[in-house]
Parts: structure tokens; sequence; C-alpha cells
């Protein structure tokens, strides 16, 4: 991280209390500089209501650099059944946070896109100059579509107004202070929730969703925080830049890994009533390694079992 970058700016971080926003708060409180970070809560500041959001620009004029990181987001199961509000959700906040962005002259935008914008069936590694090649998996077309106007958005107010916007596509992540509740949980909490209680009470068997020949990628949370901050220090262009680890994995070899990380040894039973998602997913990375230096550093074993001792623990704690 550079020190220099960071050193009198001022920089508004929404969803700075987040999963992955609170990593990035952490980075940028340890860079040991004098950076001015703005954090705020959801029930101070609704990103979705056009006065919350001017009321918090009046509030902070000045702004360097805003992280945009608020989002409605969750796993497949919570994109079945709320496909309305999450659209919703996140086209206002976006759209909002930009355009208040651009009247207060901010200096940079760095917007958090996802790899759900990338059509359902794209050429494996899905690389960036393939994102516009067809529609996206239908469960998550309406979170994934509302991220992609942002991206959208960016690239009008870059060639309208001059704009320094940046969107990153990230991949799923996953770690420890993750949302492990069972309605809205990515795919790793929920098979990291379902194997240590399945573990805790003794029982034989655990059902997970769909045939398990999906595959997946996943990036750890902190390797994400810390490619958002050398993204906002180094990069400083419209097109967008994927963010992950490069590495594809099939959801039954992921419960596999799992199981015997949390020393599951009943059997694994495959729900195929319930939908797989997007058949594959797996980043060509090469361009934010070229652009901005970002390459993930944790194993998703070590992940993993960080993030099983974490829950662990959390269980133990109750
Ligand atoms: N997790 C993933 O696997 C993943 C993958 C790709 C992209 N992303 C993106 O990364 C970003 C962060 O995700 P996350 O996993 O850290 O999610 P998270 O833990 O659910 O955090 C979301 C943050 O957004 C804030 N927020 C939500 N609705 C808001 C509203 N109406 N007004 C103001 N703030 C609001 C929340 O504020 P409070 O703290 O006040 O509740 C929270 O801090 C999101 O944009 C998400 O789409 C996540």
């Amino acid at each position: 991280m550079d020190r220099h970058f960071w050193n009198g700016k001022k920089v508004l971080i929404t969803g700075g209390y987040g999963f992955l926003g609170s990593r990035v708060v952490n980075i940028l409180r340890n860079i040991n500089c004098n950076v001015q970070l703005i954090l705020f809560r959801r029930k101070d500041f609704d990103l979705r209501k056009e006065s919350d959001v001017e009321r918090l620009f009046k509030n902070n004029k000045e702004i360097d650099i805003v992280i945009h990181l608020a989002g409605d987001v969750g796993g497949i199961g919570y994109n079945r059944a709320y496909p309305g509000e999450i659209c919703f959700n996140n086209l206002m906040m976006n759209t909002l946070v930009m355009e208040y962005s651009r009247r207060y002259k901010v200096k940079k935008f760095v917007g958090i896109g996802s790899v759900c914008s990338y059509p359902k069936f794209s050429p494996i590694p899905l690389k960036e100059e393939n994102l516009w090649n067809g529609y996206p998996e239908e469960t998550n077309a309406p979170y994934g579509l509302a991220k992609k106007m942002m991206l959208v958005q960016g690239q009008a107010y870059h060639q309208q107004f001059g704009f320094n916007g940046i969107h990153l596509l990230m991949i799923n992540l996953y770690g420890p202070g993750d949302n492990f509740d069972p309605e809205n949980s990515h795919v790793i909490a929920g098979l990291v929730r379902k194997f240590c209680e399945a573990k805790i009470n003794e029982k034989n068997s655990v059902m997970l969703w769909g045939t398990g020949k999906a595959s997946r990628e996943f990036l750890y949370v902190e390797d994400a925080a810390q490619a958002i901050v050398l993204a906002a220090e180094k990069y400083n262009s419209p097109e967008p830049v994927n963010i992950g680890s490069g590495k594809e994995i099939t959801i039954e070899n992921l419960a596999h890994m799992i199981a015997k990380l949390t020393d599951f040894r009943g059997e694994i039973i495959w729900d195929t009533s319930k939908p797989d998602g997007q058949p594959r997913r797996c980043l060509d990375v090469s361009r934010a390694e070229r652009e901005f230096g970002f390459r993930a550093k944790t194993s998703l074993e070590e992940g993993l079992k960080r993030t099983i001792d974490w829950y662990f623990q959390q269980i133990k704690e109750r």
C-alpha cells in the first residue's frame, strides 16, 4: 500500500461496516498516514433515498475518494426470493451515490461490481471483453444487471464529464465474519454452517442444494480488500477489471474439502430439485495483476480453515 497516496485524503466508504467494507477500513486505518475516513450506518443515511444521499454529501464536503461498497447482496436462495427489492435497492444506491459523487466533484469513485454481471454462458475463464456477450444466469440477473448499470453510468459520466470511476468485477467472497444467515448466505458460508452444525449435532448426513457439478471461484475477503485499496491507488480507467483468485473448484469438491476440514464423516446428499445457478465461474485475473499488481495470496484451504475456526468459535460462544 502506498502511504503517500492516502496521506491527507478524505475518503467516504459506503458499506464500511459490512463484511468486505470493514476489511477495507482496517487496511486504511493501518496504513499509518493521515487519511480521513467517513463511515456511516444505513439507519443514519439510507442510500436508496436521494434526500439522505444529498445530506451525506452536503455534510461531508471535498471528498477525494468514494469507495462504494454498500449493496443488497445474498446467495442464490435470497436472489430467488427477493429479485425485485434486490434490483431496486442496488440500482438506487449505485445511481445516487455516483451522481452525488459527480456533483460534489469527487476525484475518484471505486464501484464494487460482481461476477454475476457476466453472461450465463461465456468462455471460461471469464474475460472482461466478454462481459456483454449474453444475458446473466436468471436467478442472479436482477442483481448482476443492477451492478452492471453502475459500470454503464460510470462510463457515460467518464465520456461526458471526465468522471474518474472504476468498476471492479468481484468474484464470490468468503471469510470470518461472513453472513451465515440461512436466508441469505453465500455458498461457502452456507456450506460451513451446515457441516459445522452437522458435526456438532452428530448428524450422519448433510443435504446440499443442486447437483454439485457447477463450479465456482472464491476469494478470501482480506485479499479482496487489498485489491480494492490497490485499485483505488493505481487504476484510473473506465474499463472493468476482474478481481478473483483465478482458481476454479466444483461445488462437490468444495463440499468434500469443507467436510474434511470440519471432520464431518457422514454422507453428503444432493437435492437436485434445487438450482445450481451459473454452470461455471472462473475469472481471467490477468488485467488486475497487470494494471495494479493484484494477486490473491490466501489459498482456499487456508481461508477455509480460518473461516471454519471462526464459525466454530461463534457456535461455542452462543
Ligand atoms: N460478499 C460477496 O461474495 C460479494 C461478491 C461480489 C460483490 N460483492 C459486493 O461487495 C459489496 C459488499 O458486500 P458485503 O458482502 O460486504 O455485504 P454486507 O456485509 O451485506 O454489507 C453491505 C453493506 O451495505 C450497507 N447497506 C445496505 N443497504 C444500504 C442502504 N440502503 N443504505 C446504506 N447502506 C446500505 C450495509 O450497511 P449497514 O452496515 O448499516 O447494515 C452494509 O454495511 C456489495 O456491493 C456487494 O454487492 C460482494
